[in-house]
């Protein structure tokens, strides 16, 4: 059985100098999800009665971040932050009176998962104890507040670096400031804790030691994955640990099924989802909501937000935002398709081909350097090379209709709003400005003339001039014009 606490509390109040940002240091980001975001979903997986988050430095932003992205969640402020004491006791201040455990964590702890918070809880309940921390052992223990056992294990007190001496200092084990707490203990603990210390500040810590005064049961679950404890401070921990991350979510999607050629130059944003059997190629960047189906192949040096692949689609070298590509469908190289794109079952998207806001019908080509926006296109639909679709006026957008099997020539431009009948062609280099009807072909470009001599008149001594006269020497009769023009 698995024991819900009655809340978790996050702390976020503090100031992040060293990010040097403009940024609340909680709103920096990993693997697509705010530091803070990351706090919260891990304390979200053990569906607590309140979720508490304690806001202070650029809290109008982390509120407002908060409400979009997790609005289950209560925000406290603290005004000043003297000391992780007191910001649990300005978010207990806000929380009905608690019966039951209190879990705290930090909102710059991104790696921290929910599975180490249940088995934290659940070692902590087990053990009937009044407070569980968990902790690392660590090569440097600099800065951290040291785990001091009794003689039998149990935990006697933390004692911060600052006000430790060298004898404590020596001890590699470290508190990770995430700790299971009665909640009738912590409430009293908090009640009692001075500032009598190196920085002057309520620790929070402090409440450990006076638990274990009274006579309670004070136990450590010492983490065999330090990463989880570790705290974001600066950007070379943020570039650390996104690094980190990074390799735990693609070694989770290669154990599931997924063929990557670099994981270490493929980045997957905690959100996205993939089935088995997709190959990512180096240099691939899915973010978002991206889904990639089975069997589906993106890369190399692609990236995708928020963009659908369909089942055995072939996505290489492209930015796709917004994107669906329907099962089947062949990207790029070379293509950017925009928020609105859908390419159907075995479209294609070829290179220097720009889409936005626009179907391509199943089978439909746009094999090269294209534009199209605000469009339909049918069916097995053909749209020939360097085809524009004018879609602005300068003022507004407007759509345009390509019907089924329709054969657009190349070096065309569509002037929106128009529409193609199905089974329509357009001759190559035509600007169409009034659509067809089924079966026709639209030519609307300047018919052909030749002006015969005008190179021997206009460029004489050139170049041009004598390979015309060398032609015209070893001519047979014939007038060499064999081009013919619908
Ligand atoms: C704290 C612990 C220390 C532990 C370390 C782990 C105490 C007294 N010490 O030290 O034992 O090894 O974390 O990283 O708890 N915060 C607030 N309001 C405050 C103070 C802090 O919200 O008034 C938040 C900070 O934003 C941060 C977290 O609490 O996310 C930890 O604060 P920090 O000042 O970094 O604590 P440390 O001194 O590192
Ligand atoms: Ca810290």
């Amino acid at each position: 059985m698995t024991t819900r606490p009655a809340a978790v509390v996050v702390l976020a109040a503090g100031e992040g100098t060293r990010m040097k940002s403009s940024t609340p240091k909680v709103l920096h980001e990993v693997a697509g999800r705010s530091l803070v975001g990351h706090a919260v979903a891990a304390a979200q997986e053990l569906k607590p009665d309140h979720l508490s988050v304690v806001i202070g430095h650029g809290r109008d932003l982390v509120a407002a971040h908060l409400g979009e992205t997790a609005p289950a969640v209560t925000t406290a402020v603290q005004e000043q932050q003297l000391g992780t004491g007191h910001a649990v006791g300005v978010a207990l201040e806000q929380l009905p009176e608690l019966d039951g455990v209190v879990v705290v964590t930090y909102g710059d702890v991104p790696l921290l998962t929910g599975d180490t918070l249940h088995a934290l809880v659940e070692q902590h309940v087990a053990d009937g104890n009044a407070v569980t921390v968990l902790t690392a052992e660590v090569a440097d223990p600099t800065g951290y507040g040291r785990i001091v056992r009794e003689a039998d294990g149990g935990v006697r007190a933390i004692v911060e670096h600052k006000d430790a001496d060298a004898e404590t200092r020596a001890i590699k084990e470290i508190n990770s400031g995430i700790y299971a707490f009665d909640a009738a203990v912590l409430r009293d603990g908090l009640s009692r804790i001075t500032t009598e210390n190196a920085q002057g500040e309520l620790y929070l810590t402090d409440v450990l030691g006076l638990a274990r005064q009274d006579g309670r049961r004070v136990g450590a679950v010492v983490t065999d994955d330090p990463w989880q404890t570790e705290g974001v401070n600066d950007r070379v921990q943020l570039a650390a640990i996104n690094r980190e991350l990074n390799r735990r979510v693609t070694e989770k999607w290669m154990r599931s099924g997924v063929t990557m050629i670099d994981p270490a130059t493929t980045f997957i944003d905690v959100t996205v989802v993939l089935e088995r059997d997709v190959v990512l190629r180096p240099g691939v960047q899915l973010r978002g909501t991206t889904e990639v189906a089975a069997g589906a192949e993106v890369g190399p040096d692609s990236t995708l937000v928020d963009t659908v692949v369909g089942p055995g689609a072939s996505v290489v070298r492209v930015h796709c935002d917004g994107a669906h590509i329907g099962a089947g469908a062949t990207v790029g190289p070379f293509t950017y398709l925009r928020p609105g794109t859908v390419l159907e079952a075995n479209a294609k998207a070829g290179a220097y081909v720009e889409i936005k806001k626009s179907t391509v019908g199943p089978g439909a080509k746009v094999p090269h350097l294209t534009y199209v926006g605000d469009a339909t296109i049918g069916e097995g639909a053909n749209i020939g090379a360097g085809t524009i679709f004018a879609n602005y006026d300068g003022v507004e957008k407007h759509p345009t209709t390509v019907g089924k099997h329709v054969f657009v020539g190349s070096d065309s431009v569509l002037v929106a709003p128009v529409e193609l009948a199905d089974g329509s062609y357009v001759a190559a280099g035509s600007t169409v400005v009034s659509g067809t009807e089924p079966g026709e072909l639209a030519v609307a470009r300047g018919r052909q003339r030749n002006i015969a001599g005008w190179v021997a008149r206009k460029r004489p001594g050139s170049k041009s001039a004598a390979a015309a006269e060398q032609a015209a020497a070893g001519d047979t009769g014939d007038d060499g014009n064999e081009g013919e023009q619908p």
